[in-house]
């Protein structure tokens, strides 16, 4: 019996013992009947509340929130807190508040708690302790259960948690990513596959097979790449191009092996990553390796030759030498040996200076760089070609923007050396009596802020042939005509500049090359 109880036994007065058991053996019969747990002890505590003639009688159990009123008859006058003080504390009946702790096997499961109008005799006190015997064990077993509802409920509110949390990271990945099971039913599907011109959406991919998802596929070849994985257990990887997007794209597919358990391939992720850009870069990489390799290969060339021509010239003038002594001693010297000695030596002064302008152009230097004119570059292109017989021949439009901006890092003999090219190719690939025009405009972006364009209406170049020109030493031309550097030096020359160099030809249809050159300052 609590403290409590026995204080409010003090001094009681005896009450008729009649209405005590019969009260107990209904209040009995009630907690035994097979109604739900919350009903029966509802009606018992309604059945102990009208047997004392008390206004309230209830039950508190402790949950996660604390002292909670489960049960009650009549209208809840106890608040938590003083149920609380009163279970800490046990005093005799205050208030007339009398607050019974109900006991289980491990520990206190709550409190029945009544508000009297009357002190509680003998019998009446026998009568509450005895329902709160009996309420201990069930209320003990509500309450466990109670604890497991809560413990799921964290668990799962954890589990949650953690679901949505790995689908932020998979969402967040700049890759589209898809699961798989053995079933070749879809289990995952990221944010990224679900946007684009051949997007799915999560609820309508998840739970789907592939062949009923992925249509660009046939769906053996689907079948046989997802096998690989599941049987090899290995990694595979490889590359396709795609229009999805609306321009041709390069991806790079990857397939894992996933293993919930320990041994088998149970689920296979596949990764799609858009390489495009990488590729693009790693080619201009080689492009540029080449270039520097044969900017070293034809400086060595050049010094061998620089020899040969130093000895031909010597000869040259020792042979003039020769012929002035004969000529002295009076014999005869054939009339053009002086003339061909003097072609001779002309011809070697022109080897010299083609040998040294591409020993100059060939050693790696800092080219001066200034605010330069692509009009000014042009027209002064121009000038220069102006002498050359064939170019006289052709018919040259000049369509400049007067508008154009400059380019704020630039080298005008580097940028000369390149037009210079693109309008001899243009010269070779008219013939006699062509056309070409030469047309300057403004970019739609700063980094692109200047287009020039060699125009031409000759041969053209064959698709096939088009990824090759850049490439040094590739020439369609006579030997003698080209050394199929030309286009190789353009384009590390524009590059240098921070530009592009671009081409769009058929065959028999002509050629334009176009240069684009920033208009902001590089770093
Ligand atoms: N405007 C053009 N029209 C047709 N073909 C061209 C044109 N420009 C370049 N080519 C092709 O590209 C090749 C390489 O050019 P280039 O590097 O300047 O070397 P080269 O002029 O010495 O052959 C040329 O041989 C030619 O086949
Ligand atoms: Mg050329």
């Amino acid at each position: 019996m609590s403290p409590s109880l026995a204080a409010s036994l003090a001094g009681s007065h005896p009450s008729p013992p009649s209405r005590g058991l019969p009260a107990l053996a209904a209040i009995i019969a009630e907690l035994a009947s097979n109604q739900p747990l919350e009903e029966r002890v509802a009606r018992s505590l309604e059945s102990l509340r009208v047997v004392l003639g008390v206004p309230e009688c209830a039950i508190w159990l402790h949950s996660r929130d604390g002292l909670v009123r489960s049960w009650g008859a009549g209208d809840p006058i106890i608040t938590a807190t003083q149920v609380h003080a009163r279970l800490a504390h046990p005093e005799p009946v205050q208030d007339s508040v009398l607050v019974v702790g109900i006991g289980s096997g491990d520990g206190q499961a709550g409190a029945l708690t009544m508000r009297l109008t009357h002190e509680l005799n003998d019998e009446e006190s026998l009568l509450v302790t005895a329902v709160a015997n009996l309420l201990g064990p069930e209320l003990a077993h509500a309450a466990k259960n109670r604890q497991l509802e809560d413990e799921v409920e964290a668990r799962t509110a954890e589990i949650n948690r953690e679901r949505i949390f790995t689908e932020k990271i998979i969402d967040s990945l700049p890759l589209g990513l898809y699961v798989i099971d053995r079933e070749y039913r879809i289990q995952a599907w990221n944010r990224k596959r679900e946007t684009g011109m051949q997007g799915v959406s999560r609820e309508e991919a998840i739970g789907r097979t592939i062949f009923e998802i992925l249509h660009r596929q046939p769906p053996e070849m689907l079948r046989r790449e997802f096998d690989d994985v599941f049987t090899t257990g290995r990694i595979q990887e490889y590359q396709m191009e795609s229009l999805a997007t609306g321009e041709l794209r390069t991806y790079r597919i990857t397939k894992i092996p996933m293993r919930l358990g320990d041994s088998a391939v149970t689920h296979v992720i596949t990764i799609g990553e858009d390489v495009t850009d990488w590729k693009e870069a790693q080619q201009r990489f080689a492009q540029a390796e080449k270039l520097a390799a044969i900017g070293q290969l034809a400086a060595g060339v050049m010094h061998e030759i620089n020899n040969p021509l130093a000895t031909i010239a010597a000869c040259a003038e020792s042979l003039g030498f020769k012929l002035e002594d004969v000529k002295k001693a009076g014999s005869a010297i054939p009339t053009d040996a002086n003339e061909y000695l003097q072609i001779i030596d002309n011809e070697v002064s022109r080897c010299k200076q083609i040998v040294d302008g591409l020993l100059d152009f060939s050693r790696p230097k800092q080219a001066l760089k200034e605010r330069v004119s692509p009009n000014d570059v042009i027209e002064r292109t121009l000038l220069l070609l102006k002498h050359h017989v064939r170019f006289k021949r052709l018919t040259v439009i000049t369509e400049l923007d007067a508008d154009l901006a400059r380019v704020p890092q630039a080298n005008n003999e580097q940028l000369v050396q390149v037009f210079m090219a693109l309008l001899l190719n243009a010269m070779d690939a008219v013939g006699d009596r062509g056309q070409i025009t030469i047309r300057t405009r403004r970019g739609t972006t700063p980094d692109e802020g200047v287009i020039a364009e060699v125009i031409d209406q000759g041969h053209g170049i064959a698709r096939s042939e088009l990824s090759k020109i850049f490439e040094p030493f590739y020439t369609t031309k006579a030997p003698g005509r080209g050394t199929g550097l030309g286009l190789s030096i353009c384009y590390g020359i524009i590059q240098e500049h921070g530009g592009r160099i671009e081409v769009d030809s058929a065959l028999g249809q002509g050629s334009t090359f176009r240069v684009l050159l920033p208009t902001v300052e590089r770093r």
